[in-house]
């Protein structure tokens, strides 16, 4: 029996948003397992562009690229997402966020509240109409609470005539489950 991660629900949400030919953002690439899942999405015509501040990262996301012949579609940028405004000249269709630290990588670089807000901020001016952001927060670690207080505030606070927001979260699960937002723009 298939059983779906959580990132495999927000994937699947994300789909029906993206077409061919797009442009989208990872605004976390980590080991690059969206990445990928967006340079398919996009096609051969269009534009991922992934984020991570760390080499590891980002080096690992190439190779993972590089064995399915996705790198064409694909701009890899080791700086903060804070700073997508620099590099992504166009509109964009969908962009995902995963919050949080790099599974199996070092725990102490994490997401932080100021530069995610930037970011998420940067990326709504950007969105066209119905195009999607989707932000999973994992905040079971030393200052998750925090960052997901804050995003959950600024969300919160989007214009609801111009924006839907819509959290999914686990009702039957312990403390700590992580919660998916996801922003369409109108
Ligand atoms: C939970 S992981 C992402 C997992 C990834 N989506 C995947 O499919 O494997 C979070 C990543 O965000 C990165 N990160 C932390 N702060 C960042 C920032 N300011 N800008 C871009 N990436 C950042 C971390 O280095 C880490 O790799």
């Amino acid at each position: 029996m298939f059983e779906p991660r959580i990132t495999d629900t927000v994937q699947g949400i994300i789909k029906d948003y993206i077409y061919e030919g797009d442009v989208v953002i990872d605004a976390t690439v980590g080991n690059g397992f969206d990445t990928v899942f967006l340079a398919e999405q996009v096609g051969e015509n269009g534009e991922v562009y992934g984020f991570d501040i760390q080499d590891i990262a980002i080096e690992q996301t190439k190779i993972r690229l590089n064995q399915r012949k996705l790198m064409d579609r694909v701009t890899l940028i080791k700086d903060s997402h804070e700073n997508i405004n620099k590099y992504v000249k166009s509109s964009v269709k969908a962009a995902m966020f995963n919050l949080g630290y790099l599974p199996k990588g070092d725990k102490k670089i994490i997401t932080k509240p100021e530069s995610t807000i930037k970011s998420i901020e940067q990326i709504i001016d950007m969105l066209e109409s119905n195009g999607l952001i989707s932000i999973i927060s994992y905040y079971g670690h030393e200052g998750g609470k925090e960052e997901k207080d804050v995003v959950e505030l600024y969300l919160g606070e989007l214009n609801n005539k111009k924006y839907d927001v819509i959290t999914v979260k686990y009702e039957n699960r312990k403390m700590n489950a992580p919660i998916i937002y996801l922003v369409r723009k109108k």
